[in-house]
């Protein structure tokens, strides 16, 4: 919890950043990739080969690649994505210390940009619930990449601000409906890109035992507030936590998709 702390203080962020809990957020899932490193190892290593085994396919030699929801880079291995491309542009709420520092010693090969991806943080915090379109100047960058990966971030979209709109009253109907919108949003988002890719969770359920000791499995949980995608050029299972991680005697596991978003999706 000390580090934790620390490590929040220290971190640049905008005031967004923290005043949405999503800089502890990050910070969260640093030390969470630690305790659970052996369970994600499986997906975090399929994320990473999907993306490079994509980037590598491009042609001609992309010259720029944009990452959304890049984080700590724990399933992208940017290492091999330098041989293949020019430039990154890494977009997310909160860049770590320590992607900070690999982009200060990249020489201008990776850009850092700060921004809210779901539209939704900003009038939320501010009791209000109309979301805001993604900035104009991310949204150019977007548009001009060769290639823009968006990679485990959309089902979080929604998440910053859920708790924010049901403290000033929002029904679970309004909630829906936003996190519907920010989805949509994000997907169009990709379909116009040049080259637009999706590393997505789209359903959880947990597993556990009765009070006879059987195995019990619940049902698939939508994570997606009704989008389903189309099918994947790969899926996978994440184990993402165990039972001593999540405390309440049951785990968690969630199907994951990949996929290039090639042609328009209908709501
Ligand atoms: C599950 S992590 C993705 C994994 C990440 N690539 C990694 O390896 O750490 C989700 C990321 O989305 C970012 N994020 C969540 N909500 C966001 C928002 N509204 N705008 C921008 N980034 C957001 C978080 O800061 C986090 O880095």
């Amino acid at each position: 919890m000390l580090a934790e702390a620390l490590e929040w203080l220290v971190t640049p962020a905008s005031s967004l950043a923290r005043r949405s809990g999503l800089l502890a957020g990050q910070i969260a899932i640093r030390h969470r990739a630690s305790r659970c490193r052996s369970l994600w190892h499986g997906h975090l290593q399929a994320t990473r080969r999907y993306i490079t085994s994509q980037v590598a396919a491009l042609t001609p030699h992309p010259q720029q690649v944009i990452v959304l929801g890049s984080g700590h880079l724990n399933d992208i291995d940017l290492d091999a994505l330098l041989e293949l491309a020019d430039h990154f542009v890494l977009v997310d709420i909160v860049h770590p210390l320590e992607v900070r520092w690999r982009s200060f010693r990249a020489g201008g090969r990776i850009e850092l940009l700060e921004a809210d991806l779901s539209g939704s943080l900003e009038n939320a915090l501010a009791g209000g619930k109309t979301l805001l379109p993604v900035d104009e100047a991310i949204r150019s960058r977007i548009m001009s990449a060769d290639c823009v990966i968006s990679v485990n971030i959309l089902s979080q979209l929604p998440v910053g601000a859920h708790d924010l709109w049901a403290k000033s009253g929002c029904s679970e109907a309004e909630i829906e409906h936003l996190s519907h919108t920010i989805i949509k949003a994000h997907l169009e988002l990709l379909h116009q890109s040049q080259h637009g890719l999706l590393i997505s969770d789209q359903v959880a359920r947990l597993r556990g035992l009765d009070d006879k000791g059987n195995s019990i499995t619940g049902a698939w949980q939508d994570l997606l507030f009704g989008f389903a995608l189309a099918k994947g050029d790969e899926e996978w299972i994440w184990q993402i936590a165990s039972h001593a991680e999540r405390g309440d005697g049951y785990e968690e596991e969630r199907k994951v998709v990949a996929l290039r978003l090639a042609t328009r999706f209908e709501d």
